[in-house]
């Protein structure tokens, strides 16, 4: 997505080979008009699949699932990573690896907003290793729900997350692929547009 490559060229920073920062658009500050035009890219490439729910991860991932709902028309569900006592008793839960925190955290979601008839997209701000979409993948099997695709904003070629969801065959759509930062510079690995 080139307006999205453009902003990341202009506002993104890089903290050594491996980490962006997107913190002026995505992840402190929200660029609305750029989630629009992401939410309607994410349509644009998944309208072809009969959607009922996204779903996606506490916090960064909210914004991103709520603004591309307006386009699917379907209600956001966001995975649960803070305990709280007002989640229900009853959940889906996963435990998931971080390799930035360098700890497992769990992932829940209530029983109550994902059932058997719910056929899912996930979205989120960056795809790494992927343990946070294969957390998410986890909840919505013991709900019994399709998994239709997963959607990433910002996919890091250089981590195996899209390599392991591409294997499983799940229809993956990264509106940007980033390589590793050499000296600072970013740079994108091209894809086939469909
Ligand atoms: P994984 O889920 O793909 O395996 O990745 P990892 O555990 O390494 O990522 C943990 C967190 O870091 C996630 O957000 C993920 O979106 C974010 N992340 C990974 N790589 C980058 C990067 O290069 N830049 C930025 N800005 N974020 C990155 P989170 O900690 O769950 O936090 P939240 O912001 O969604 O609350
Ligand atoms: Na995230
Ligand atoms: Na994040």
């Amino acid at each position: 997505m080139e307006l999205l490559k453009q902003k990341i060229l202009k506002e993104g920073t890089t903290v050594g080979p491996e980490i962006l920062k997107v913190d002026s658009f995505l992840n402190h500050q929200i660029d609305i008009r750029l989630m629009q035009e992401i939410g309607k890219e994410f349509h644009r490439r998944f309208k072809d699949h009969k959607i009922t729910k996204i779903l996606t991860i506490e916090a960064s991932g909210i914004s991103i699932a709520s603004i591309a709902a307006i386009y699917f028309d379907v209600p956001v569900v966001f995975a649960k990573k803070v305990q709280s006592k007002n989640l229900d008793a009853e959940t889906y839960k996963s435990s998931v690896y971080s390799f930035t925190k360098e700890a497992y955290y769990d992932v829940k979601v209530s029983k109550r907003y994902l059932s058997s008839d719910d056929h899912i997209l996930i979205l989120d701000d960056f795809l790494a290793n992927g343990r946070a979409a294969l957390g998410l993948i986890e909840i919505l099997d013991q709900a019994g729900a399709t998994l239709e695709g997963v959607g990433a904003v910002i996919e890091k070629g250089f981590q195996e997350g899209g390599q392991i969801l591409r294997d499983m065959n799940i229809h993956l759509e990264s509106l940007a692929i980033v390589n590793r930062f050499e000296d600072g510079k970013i740079t994108f690995i091209e894809q086939n547009q469909t």
